[in-house]
This record gives C-alpha cells, sequence and structure tokens, in this order.
C-alpha cells in the first residue's frame, strides 16, 4: 500500500515545510505551523521569508539552496513567538530536484532540540504534582483530629492555669496549634476526594465566576480588567469547581502582584494543539488554553523555578501552596500549567486543559454542540 507523503509529514517530529522554486510554501506539516505560529491556509502560498524575516536563517538558507542546489544548515537558530516562549531549532534545507534533474524547490527542516527533554520533565514534574497532593491529603487526615484535641486541651490549660507562666505557656499550645490547623485546613483541599466530577463545563463562566468573586476585594481595586475569551470555544468536559479553583489562585497571585501598583488583568482563552498533550498515543489532542495575565512586579529567573514548589513564597502571609494546588488540579485535568515571568514587567500563567467533550453516559444528552458566549 503507497503511503501518504502527508500522514508521513505528520508523523515527524520536526517541523517540516516545503517550498517550490520561487520560495512559496507549498506544504508545511503541523509541528512547522505550532513553531511558527501560523495555521497552515494562512501559511500557505505565502513566501518563507514572510513567515520569518527576510534576514532570519530560514529564509536565508532557503535562498541559498534554490540559487545552489546545495543542502545547508545552521544550528542552533532563534524563533521568536507571540503565544509561547521563544525558541530554539537547527535549520536543514536541502533542495528537491524535478524528475532528478531540475532545481524546482526545497525541503526545510526544523528541529527543537528540546522538545523530547521537555516532554520527558513534563511527566515528571506531573507525578511531583499529584504525589504532593496525596502526602499532603494523607498528613491533613492523619494531624486533624489530634491537633483538634491538642488546641481543645490547650485551651483547658489556659483557663485554669495558675500562674502567669503556665497561662503563657498553654496560649502557646493553642497559638501553634492553630497556626498548624491552618495549614492542614489548605491540605484539606487535596483530601476532600480527589476525583474530579467531570461535566461540561463554560470555561469562560468560571472565569467570569472568579472575576465576581474578586471585584469586591480590596486588591482588585483600581485594576483595569480586560477579557478577551473566544466566543467560539464550546464546552469542555472537566470538573468546574476545581477549575474554578485553579483560576482563582492564578487571579489571586495576580492581584497581590500588583497590590500598590494597580495595572491590568488580562484573561484570555484560545483553542490550542499543543503537542505536549496526548491523551492517546499517536492522536492528536486539541487543546484549550487559558491565559492569565498581570503587569505585576513579575519574577526573575530563579523565582520562577522556585515558584511551584510547595511552600516557596515571598509574600508575607503567604503560604506558598497557590501553585502547587493549582499544579495539582491541572495535572488531575491531564493539563498543564506553564508561567511566563519578566522582573518588574509581568507574568503571564497559561493553563492548557485537554479538550474533551465526551461526557459519561449520563450526562451526554446535556452535550450542547453549540460555541459559548462569555
Ligand atoms: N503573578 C505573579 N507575579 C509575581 N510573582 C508571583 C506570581 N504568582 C506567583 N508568584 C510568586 O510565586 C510565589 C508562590 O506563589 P503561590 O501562589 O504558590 O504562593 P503564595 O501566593 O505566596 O501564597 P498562597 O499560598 O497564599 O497562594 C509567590 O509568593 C510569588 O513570589
Ligand atoms: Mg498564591
Amino acid at each position: 500500500m503507497a503511503r501518504d507523503p502527508q500522514d508521513v509529514m505528520e508523523a515527524l517530529l520536526a517541523g517540516v515545510i516545503v517550498v517550490d522554486a520561487h520560495g512559496q510554501v507549498e506544504e508545511l506539516n503541523s509541528v512547522a505551523c505550532r513553531m511558527l505560529e501560523y495555521s497552515r491556509e494562512s501559511a500557505l502560498g505565502l513566501p518563507v521569508e514572510q513567515l520569518v524575516t527576510s534576514d532570519h536563517a530560514i529564509a536565508r538558507l532557503a535562498r541559498m539552496v534554490l540559487q545552489d542546489g546545495v543542502a545547508v544548515s545552521e544550528p542552533n537558530q532563534a524563533i521568536e513567538r507571540r503565544n509561547e516562549a521563544d525558541s530554539k531549532v537547527d535549520v536543514a534545507v536541502s533542495p528537491l530536484f524535478a524528475e532528478g534533474r531540475h532545481l524546482d524547490g526545497a525541503v526545510i527542516v526544523l528541529r527543537d532540540r528540546g522538545a523530547t527533554r521537555r516532554l520527558e520533565q513534563l511527566e515528571s514534574e506531573r507525578e511531583r504534582h499529584l504525589a504532593f497532593g496525596r502526602i499532603a491529603a494523607g498528613l491533613a487526615h492523619e494531624i486533624r483530629n489530634p491537633l483538634g484535641g491538642i488546641r481543645g486541651a490547650g485551651e483547658l490549660l489556659a483557663r485554669r492555669a495558675e500562674s502567669d507562666k503556665a497561662k503563657q505557656t498553654a496560649d502557646l499550645i493553642v497559638r501553634e496549634s492553630t497556626r498548624i490547623a491552618k495549614l492542614v485546613e489548605e491540605f484539606m483541599v487535596f483530601a476532600r476526594g480527589d476525583e474530579l466530577d467531570l461535566s461540561l463545563v463554560n470555561i469562560h463562566r468560571v472565569l467570569d465566576g472568579v472575576l465576581e468573586l474578586i471585584a469586591h476585594d480590596p486588591l482588585a481595586e483600581g485594576i483595569a480588567i480586560e477579557r478577551s475569551y473566544d466566543p467560539s470555544l464550546p464546552e469542555l468536559l472537566a470538573d468546574a469547581d476545581r477549575l474554578h479553583q485553579v483560576c482563582l489562585n492564578l487571579v489571586r497571585n495576580s492581584l497581590q502582584a500588583m497590590e500598590g501598583d494597580p495595572g491590568r488583568l488580562t484573561l484570555k482563552t484560545r483553542m490550542t494543539l499543543e503537542h505536549r498533550i496526548a491523551l492517546e498515543a499517536g492522536k492528536r489532542q486539541p487543546t484549550l488554553a487559558i491565559w492569565i495575565e498581570d503587569t505585576g512586579c513579575g519574577m526573575d529567573a530563579s523565582a520562577l523555578r522556585e515558584a511551584h514548589l510547595p511552600f516557596f513564597t515571598t509574600r508575607p502571609g503567604g503560604t506558598g501552596l497557590g501553585l502547587a494546588v493549582a499544579d495539582y488540579w491541572v495535572a488531575k485535568h491531564q493539563g498543564i500549567l506553564d508561567l511566563e515571568s519578566s522582573k518588574g514587567v509581568g507574568t503571564s500563567a497559561r493553563v492548557t486543559l485537554p479538550f474533551r467533550r465526551n461526557a459519561p453516559e449520563r450526562n451526554a444528552s446535556t452535550a450542547s454542540p453549540e460555541g459559548m458566549t462569555p
């Protein structure tokens, strides 16, 4: 059976662009579309210079090959992207000959060296997020009841204390056990049944629910709030309460980052194709991305690396669990939570979720095929 060359191109982990003798795009695979942030439809027929810039290695090498007919390559070329972090790719261009003789095009191959490594990293990060939740839930269960007893006993001792010293000691027991109880309460987030309660969710309703909740928060005073929702997004199968919590934690972080210097909070939704998420091996998975962006204090590279760690906090009164909790529920949805930040400029958090529509049997009839309005 003859294979469709298009299927072969799609199977490659590298970006592939085929150009004709004039350097116009004849074909490209979805990896190339993602790398260059172009849809296939809008890229077809464009001069390759327009996909990047005319002095970019991709365009430059393509011109050389179309002139000389000799393959060339250049490693480690930066690609600037609007929606994702810039990336570095190896560019290789080889000539295409019609009937084995006259030069009539070129094939450009873009290889992202970090991609495989990032996939492995992601898997181990996800396992870590889930493991943290399980440990926290276990601890919460074990500590909650005896802690209640200790605090009660401390209160009793404080009431009955006959000397100042005894009273101070008893008060210390009460104060410290109350502090631990607050922490344990945070851990209970993980413990209250960690199974997702899935139904078809309108993500814009979730985001608007978060905005309503923070509307009266003094932290939100003077903050410009911008919603850039894609109204054609259909509902997706998810746990609305957990997503609310994830978005609330991220929005609160943003508001806190802008405290004292009110800026702009932007909530954005889009359909995306995220190669790091695959629910079934070999199947491309459409994904939905939610961006929560602020113009707050931002983080330097080292804070950004640590931000996800449980108990990492730079805020007085913070517990450093907001992101760990968000990571946990996003991982439970088989999604990814990415942070990008620039000190003094702002932070962008992106939640990418696998887009699933198939509701469990009992909910199937409630599936609505229409898009949703914000
Ligand atoms: N949008 C943001 N802008 C700047 N820094 C941020 C942002 N989000 C998170 N951080 C940094 O990451 C740290 C950890 O965030 P996380 O939400 O986990 O904990 P927290 O906000 O400190 O405490 P809490 O448990 O109350 O959420 C913060 O203390 C802050 O330093
Ligand atoms: Mg927080």
